[in-house]
């Protein structure tokens, strides 16, 4: 069985979506892969009580609680090893991750962005495509490397930016894509790994 370990900060809902199709398309028995756990750097995250009601682990490791951004990244490291991943993925983890944490993890892990990379890196990407005056935004899903936001492109999806669009609403319909695109380039990557 391959280990799939979700790593979140907040909401939860790509990580919900990919417990869905996961069940929905049999993913054990099809695909032999499981949601081995849910890892969240915040104990509030709402995503860790869908994860928990689902009859996955959870784990909850708060980066206040550490000195400095590699001891947080190494006891984070260990907590993930824990469950044997063969995939990690970030899911609205909202922490940037040390060379030493990407390294570890080289070629299994994978990441979401609410923009069309390599466009808006970083934070506050629906404001920065509206203040640019982009007429499309989107997704992307990648390959985590050490520069932040990079990475090779495994999905992505291109929604229209309305003229009445608020950062909320357009962050909305990038969401519906991000929960299509990330099952979906989760199943391809494991099929090739296989
Ligand atoms: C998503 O837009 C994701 O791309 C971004 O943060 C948001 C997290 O949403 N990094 P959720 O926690 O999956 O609901």
């Amino acid at each position: 069985m391959r280990n799939i370990v979700i790593l979140i900060s907040g909401g939860g809902s790509n990580m919900a979506a990919i417990v869905k199709t996961a069940q929905r398309e049999r993913w054990e028995t099809e695909l032999g892969a499981r949601i081995a756990a849910v890892i969240s750097n915040k104990a509030d995250a709402k995503g860790l009580q869908f994860a928990a009601a689902q009859g996955i682990p959870t784990r909850v490791l708060d980066h206040k609680a550490f000195a400095s951004r590699g001891a947080f990244d190494d006891a984070l490291a260990k907590c993930v090893d824990e469950f044997s991943p063969n995939l990690v993925v970030l899911a609205g983890f909202m922490r940037i991750l040390t060379p030493g944490f990407v390294n570890h993890f080289a070629e299994r892990l994978i990441n979401i962005h609410p923009s069309l990379l390599p466009a808006f890196p970083g934070l506050h990407t629906h404001e920065r495509a509206l203040a640019a005056g982009c007429r499309f935004a989107g997704a992307t899903v990648h390959e985590v490397t050490a520069e932040l936001d990079h990475g090779p492109i495994l999905a992505q999806a291109v929604v229209p930016v309305m003229p009445s669009d608020s950062a909320d609403a357009l962050a909305a319909r990038v969401l519906t894509q991000e929960h299509l695109i990330y099952p979906a380039a989760i199943k391809a990557f494991l099929q090739k790994q296989t």
